[in-house]
């Protein structure tokens, strides 16, 4: 791929490791190296280079996030981290690059603590209830969004 493909970082949070055996009712049966290997090709097809990423730890996506700083967005799902981690929200708010929220299940039909996000008032995107198709959505979403900015 050329040096001037965008670059994308696909991010997931704790737990998202557990794809494909964690609660499939919720979350489907798909695991998260087949997330990645989709939203990877799509980036192909599209001319973005996605990295891959996951952490169970609230420090490391932090760390994550302050990284894309170098990158053209971000695609992540902070799992629980968004209903509750300022550090995240304030890390999102810190840097320039696009990002746009995903959750693969409908947070808002299921328990009350799941319907606040302290992430979603700083991205640039939020796409929920749309099973893992929604990181590809949110792909598409993100460069849009790049898009926009370099118009
Ligand atoms: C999730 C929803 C969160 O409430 C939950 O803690 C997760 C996954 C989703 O993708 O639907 O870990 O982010």
């Amino acid at each position: 791929m050329a040096d001037t493909a965008v670059r994308v970082l696909l991010l997931n949070g704790p737990n998202l490791n557990l794809l494909g055996s964690r609660d499939p009712q919720q979350y489907g049966s798909v695991t998260l190296a087949e997330v990645e290997r989709r939203v990877t090709a799509l980036g192909a097809e599209l001319g973005a280079e996605v990295e891959c990423a996951q952490s169970n730890h609230e420090g490391v996506m932090v760390e994550h996030i302050h990284r894309a700083r170098e990158l053209d967005g971000v695609v992540f799902n902070p799992g629980a981290l968004a209903h509750y981690s300022i550090a995240l929200r304030d890390a999102i708010d810190a840097v320039e690059t696009p990002c746009v929220e995903v959750h693969i299940s409908n947070v808002y039909a299921r328990e009350p603590f799941r319907h606040t996000s302290v992430t979603a008032p700083v991205v640039q995107g939020y796409i929920a209830g749309c099973g893992v198709a929604g990181y590809e959505l949110g792909l598409r979403a993100v460069l849009a969004r790049i898009g926009e900015r370099q118009a």
